[in-house]
């Protein structure tokens, strides 16, 4: 059974090489898996990903392709190298850039002898609200189409998506119970939303259905991460242990 710190990610949103691993190391062996965005792989590339691997440290790496399917494929393919354990991708690239990189990741893993990553895609953004995705010319709420995007992950073959812990329970419903279910947008409390729209605590998402939890800035700007850490770690555990 899978424990409170196989299931948290801590989002490792710092703009410096210095930051990020002094994060880290603080953290010590209260966190296993880092996400690694656009922001901190722009700015500290390869050295970053190095360092955490060096520390034994799972990479998920948050990277949101969304381009023409041979070029997201090629990407993958490149990012095969560096062993993620997770690679994120938009849903909103359509059935053929999602079949086409799950082709690369099963040809490279073929080819390498090594795991490949699982592949998650990423729905409808937690920051975005009903208004905003309204503004950008959908029609149907956010709930229709994140289910429709999961669905279409699931017949891609994808091993799972990023969603808002709003959602998950129904995902899990409709994609069965092998289906990966992501989520950020983890608060313990709502003054601590910032920019996110589609929140829950951490034992709020274990219970609709989440495998895996995404935490950035309750922790990383923290003036105690270690304690942060610790409340959202004993926040899931209650739950595991309910269940
Ligand atoms: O700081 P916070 O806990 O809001 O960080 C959440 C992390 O999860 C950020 O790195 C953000 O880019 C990422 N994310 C998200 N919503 C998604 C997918 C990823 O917030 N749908």
């Amino acid at each position: 059974m899978q424990t409170a710190k196989d299931q948290l990610i801590v989002a490792l949103d710092l703009p410096t090489l210095e930051r990020a691993m002094n994060m880290v190391d603080t953290l010590g062996d209260l966190v296993e898996c880092y996400q690694v965005s656009m922001e901190a792989f722009y700015g500290m590339g390869h050295i970053l990903l190095a360092q955490l691997a060096g520390r034994g440290k799972k990479i998920f790496m948050d990277f949101k392709l969304h381009d023409i399917p041979t070029t997201v494929a090629n990407t993958v393919t490149t990012l095969c190298q560096f062993s993620p354990a997770f690679l994120t991708l938009h849903a909103a690239g359509g059935s053929k850039m999602l079949e086409a990189s799950i082709k690369a990741v099963n040809e490279w893993e073929a080819l390498s002898k090594r795991p490949r990553p699982k592949l998650l895609a990423i729905t409808v953004l937690t920051s975005i609200g009903e208004r905003d995705w309204m503004e950008i010319g959908h029609q149907s709420p956010i709930r229709e189409s994140v289910l429709r995007m999961s669905v279409m992950c699931k017949e891609e073959g994808l091993d799972g998506v990023v969603s808002s812990p709003r959602e998950a329970a129904a995902i899990r419903a409709l994609c069965g119970p092998d289906f990966l279910i992501v989520t950020p947008g983890i608060r313990l409390s709502p003054e601590q939303n910032a920019d996110q729209m589609r929140t829950a605590t951490p034992a709020q998402a274990l219970k609709v259905g989440a495998n895996y939890l995404v935490v950035g800035r309750p922790i990383v700007s923290a003036s105690d991460p270690c304690t942060v850490t610790t409340e959202i770690l004993q926040d899931m555990k209650q739950y595991i242990e309910k269940k």
